[in-house]
């Protein structure tokens, strides 16, 4: 499963990007505020730290809008998706963008026909929202999974991308039940490799070394 990460905060996209985890950025108008930046300047940036997708979403919410939007959105780098919401506007959005040959990420997915509808509108990526539907008392992983089979019984070949992401739990059970790609808050993403045994066991194994009063030469 591939790791994008959920943010327009530079610094952080930096820090993890260093790591060989990131496989790409998404982002939203709610980042985008967060961030305090120019759409089209953070946007950028992003693109020259990550080589691998970043999501950068159309605003606008009219087909016509949205496309002139993505197309322009689409101009600030090569590895641009352009994100539209699930509605019947940006479905047809979105038939148009992909079939120009642009990355599309349709987003706000809450079930399971409208990730059917994305599929046959062409996505690049479906964003089904697995935080948002736990939040209400409905079951996000489910989600994923009824995605996964509809997808694999038609040979649909647009991604899942696991999204509202928040907590590890999250991710491992969205690997488990065939997402693509995980996008993941920047918090959660370090908490992935976090336990407690880990680091027990390693003071146990410095300690130890410590007392044979060896180094390892370089
Ligand atoms: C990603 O594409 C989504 O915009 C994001 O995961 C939404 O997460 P939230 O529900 O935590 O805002």
């Amino acid at each position: 499963m591939k790791f994008f990460i959920d943010t327009a905060d530079t610094d952080e996209i930096r820090d993890l990007a260093a790591t060989g985890m990131v496989d790409g950025v998404t982002t939203n108008p709610s980042l985008i505020l967060k961030s305090g930046r120019d759409i089209a300047e953070v946007t950028a940036e992003i693109c020259s730290i990550v080589s691998g997708p970043v999501s950068a979403e159309v605003t606008a919410t009219e087909a016509d809008r949205m496309i002139a939007e993505g197309r322009s959105l689409a101009r600030i780098a090569d590895n641009i998706a352009v994100k539209v919401p699930l509605t019947w506007d940006g479905l047809r959005a979105c038939k148009v963008l992909s079939g120009e040959g642009h990355m599309v990420n349709v987003t706000l997915c809450f079930s399971a026909a409208q990730a059917l509808l994305a599929a046959k509108a062409g996505a690049t990526f479906i964003s089904p929202f697995i935080g948002r539907l736990d939040d209400i008392g409905l079951d996000g992983m489910q989600l994923i999974a009824d995605i996964r089979q509809i997808y694999d019984n038609a040979l649909f070949e647009t991604q899942i991308l696991a999204a509202s992401i928040r907590t590890v739990n999250h991710v491992q059970d969205a690997a488990k039940a065939g997402a693509d790609v995980a996008t993941i808050p920047p918090g959660v993403l370090r908490k992935l490799a976090d336990h407690p045994l880990t680091d027990k066991g390693l003071d146990t194994f410095l300690a130890d070394w410590a007392k044979t009063g060896q180094s390892i030469k370089t």
